[in-house]
């Protein structure tokens, strides 16, 4: 247990002690102002001889340095006090973030492991879409569209593209073989149901931006740039740019990893296979992007590649 005057010390930092110091002096000052005042001018002229002529301005400078000691700490306690308050509460907010991440990808890793197991899909989506993104925040056309916010939230909520997919029955969604048409209706459904799904979170929670660009993104990220794709067949720059940059990330992970319908094709050939969907699945500006990254696209596959899981020998092999 602390002793009382452990517990006093502690209150005071070193701002607090100088502002003792600082009246202390002050007091001190008024003593002797009080004390010298006894004596006769005589003894006063003595004590002048010894301090000085002036003595009376030093004593003024003495105060002014105390009062300016005492403003001067009372300014650097209160910017101690604030400056800690600030770092408590970036380190809050910084929990708070790490937090909500986390279980936005425990959630979606959920609705994830029923069709693509345990792998690192997901990690490498917000990785495709980020750098996507950064990238073309440098064209002037996107200056307006694509800021800060937009590329944080599109890492954190790429992730939830097929987060309706909990609704599609394993008959459907796990079946080897192909699918009939109606069983692909089915399956299609999973964008609507996911953007329903965000879209009943988004209602409960003010003010979070990567909810909406999730649901843009759930909804959006099968449509094609030529207008083929689902569930709305919206085409060109109607579909959200999000779902624009998803749509290729997603398409590039696919290939360029085992599922349970094909093997794992070579980084190459899923870079080919891609340049011919241009302008037909793909927004021709976002293609040109990924092919100036296409390097940073391999990097990042293969630095969170699941080899065990992910993939099997490749059909094809690099030139
Ligand atoms: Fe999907």
């Amino acid at each position: 247990m602390k002793k009382p005057s452990e517990k006093i010390n502690k209150r005071f930092n070193l701002a607090d002690q100088m502002v003792l110091i600082g009246i202390f002096l002050a007091f001190l000052y008024w003593g002797l102002e009080a004390f010298l005042n006894v004596f006769s001018p005589e003894e006063i002229n003595f004590y002048r001889q010894i301090f000085g002529p002036n003595v009376s301005e030093m004593w003024m400078r003495l105060i002014v340095l105390c009062l300016f000691m005492i403003f001067g700490s009372h300014v650097q306690h209160i910017i101690n006090k604030r400056k800690k308050a600030e770092t408590e509460l970036l380190e809050s907010y910084r929990k708070l973030h790490n937090a909500r991440m986390a279980t936005i990808l425990g959630l979606a890793k959920l609705a994830e492991y029923r069709d693509e197991g345990t792998g690192t899909h997901l990690e490498r989506i917000r990785e495709y879409a980020k750098i996507i993104a950064e990238e073309m925040a440098k064209n002037p056309k996107y200056a307006g569209h694509i800021t800060p916010e937009f590329i944080d939230d599109i890492y954190q909520s790429s992730i939830l593209h097929d987060i309706g997919k909990v609704g599609i029955p394993d008959a459907v969604l796990l079946k080897p073989g192909r699918l009939s048409d109606e069983e692909f209706d089915v399956i299609k459904r999973h964008t609507n149901l996911g953007g329903d799904a965000i879209k009943a979170i988004e209602m409960q929670i003010e003010g979070q931006s990567f909810l909406a660009l999730g649901k843009e993104i759930a909804y959006n990220h099968h449509e094609k740039w030529d207008g083929s794709g689902y569930p709305r067949g919206l085409n060109g720059e109607d579909i959200p740019l999000s779902a624009r940059i998803i749509a290729l990330a997603d398409v590039y992970d696919a290939l360029t990893t085992k599922r349970f319908y094909k093997e794992a094709y070579t980084h190459e050939k899923s870079r080919q296979i891609i340049i011919d969907l241009k302008g037909t699945h793909f927004d021709p500006e976002v293609l040109d992007v990924f092919l100036v990254l296409a390097d940073e696209f391999d990097r990042i596959r293969l630095e969170n590649l699941d080899e065990e899981t992910e993939l099997m020998k490749p059909l094809t092999q690099p030139n």
